[in-house]
């Protein structure tokens, strides 16, 4: 029986807390870390709108994971999810379930001009905006679209000025935009905003990720503290996959997500549900667990709850840790699927 608030736990004793949720797998971006655009073209198989849970069928999951497994946060994600239509409606329907203490997202920005006050007025909390240089050309390379830097800046704005609390977040990746750390560092500094670097990561078969591309964390901490010095400074959860530090003498802060050279997965309390209703244990499952059949026949919401909590009772993922030492290349869910 599982019971109403209850803590679940895994193989390696990490209780399930965080839930991200992916509602589509298109994106108005190509990253070419993410969805090169020579591989996600017009006619790649994108999920049709049948395959893609409903915000009725999240709504129905989102509850029982917050009230009968644990999960405290949610975060939406694509994909880019304001490409999902109605996305407000999905936020004031997780609103409303009793037991959701934060609700974030993921977000490129350049739609948030758009939809920012009904989000907020929806009740969306927070937003992490990626954005992975200030310099437009090669900005607008990275995002394989063109898009202007100008774009995202706007939809920061639009973001703080409805109220929502904004972090950035930029990959890095050696060659690429590695010069971007410090102009990026300085520039969100004084905007008031938190960046997180994020290290390039092997998720997906499309990137053509390599270990010489990783700029480390330490790499990263090192050309900044030259311009500017730096402190740790103590994680404000249990399980927080950025480092933080602040500049000496400030409250002002960044963060670092080495899932490459210092793996977090000790404290990981993250499930995942792709677009089209599958449940990874993992950002490196090679295999869902499908729900979406379970949710489309006759089974009750108990024994729903069941179902998933022995999935997360027999998880055992660490792929950052043992990621050195494993021989078999695997074949990986696309970031692009679920968001991060
Ligand atoms: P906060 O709730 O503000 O602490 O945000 P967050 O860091 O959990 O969320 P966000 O989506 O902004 O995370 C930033 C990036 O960190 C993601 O896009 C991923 O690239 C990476 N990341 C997040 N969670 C994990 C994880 O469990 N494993 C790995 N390897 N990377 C992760
Ligand atoms: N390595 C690290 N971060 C990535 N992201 C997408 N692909 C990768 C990768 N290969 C980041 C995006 C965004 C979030 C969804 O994940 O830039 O911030
Ligand atoms: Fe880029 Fe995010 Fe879109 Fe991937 S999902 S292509 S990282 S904007
Ligand atoms: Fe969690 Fe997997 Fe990331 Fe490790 S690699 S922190 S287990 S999602």
């Amino acid at each position: 029986m599982v019971s109403k608030s209850q803590s679940v736990y895994d193989q390696i004793n990490r209780p399930l807390r965080d839930l991200r949720i992916s509602v589509t797998d298109k994106c108005n971006f190509r990253c070419t870390y993410c969805m090169p655009a020579e591989l996600f073209g017009p006619d790649y198989p994108f999920l049709e709108r049948h395959e893609i849970l409903s915000f009725e069928e999240i709504e129905r999951l989102t509850r029982l994971f917050v009230n009968s497994l644990g999960v405290k946060k949610i975060r939406i994600t694509g994909g880019e999810p304001l490409m999902r239509k109605d996305l407000p409606q999905l936020i004031e329907k997780i609103n409303a379930i009793d037991g959701v203490k934060d609700i974030a997202m993921t977000t490129n920005g350049v739609l948030l001009p758009k939809h920012a006050k009904a989000l907020k007025k929806a009740g969306l909390m927070r937003v992490s905006i990626s954005l992975d240089s200030l310099d437009d050309e090669l900005f607008g390379q990275i995002n394989g679209r063109g898009v202007s830097v100008q774009e995202v800046l706007n939809g920061i704005d639009a973001a703080k000025e409805a109220g929502l609390q904004v972090k950035i977040n930029m990959v890095v990746k050696r060659g690429m935009n590695e010069k971007e750390i410090v102009p990026m560092a300085k520039f969100f500094r004084e905007k008031g905003h938190i960046l997180r670097y994020i290290e390039f990561m092997d998720v997906g078969n499309t990137n053509e990720w390599r270990l010489d591309d990783v700029y480390s964390k330490n790499q990263i901490i090192e050309d900044i503290h030259k311009d500017m010095p730096l402190e740790p400074i103590d994680p404000n959860y249990v399980g927080e996959v950025a480092t933080r530090y602040r500049y000496v003498g400030s409250n002002d802060e960044i963060g670092i997500i080495s899932s490459v050279t210092d793996a977090f997965c000790k404290s990981c309390n993250r499930a995942r549900i792709s677009a089209e209703g599958k449940l990874y244990t993992c950002l490196f499952s090679s295999e869902g667990h499908d729900l979406r059949d379970v949710l489309r026949s006759s089974v009750s919401d108990e024994e729903v709850a069941k179902h998933i909590q022995a999935i997360w009772q027999g998880r055992k993922d660490q792929y950052s840790v043992d990621r050195s030492h494993l021989k078999n290349k695997r074949n990986k869910v696309e970031m692009s699927r679920i968001g991060g």
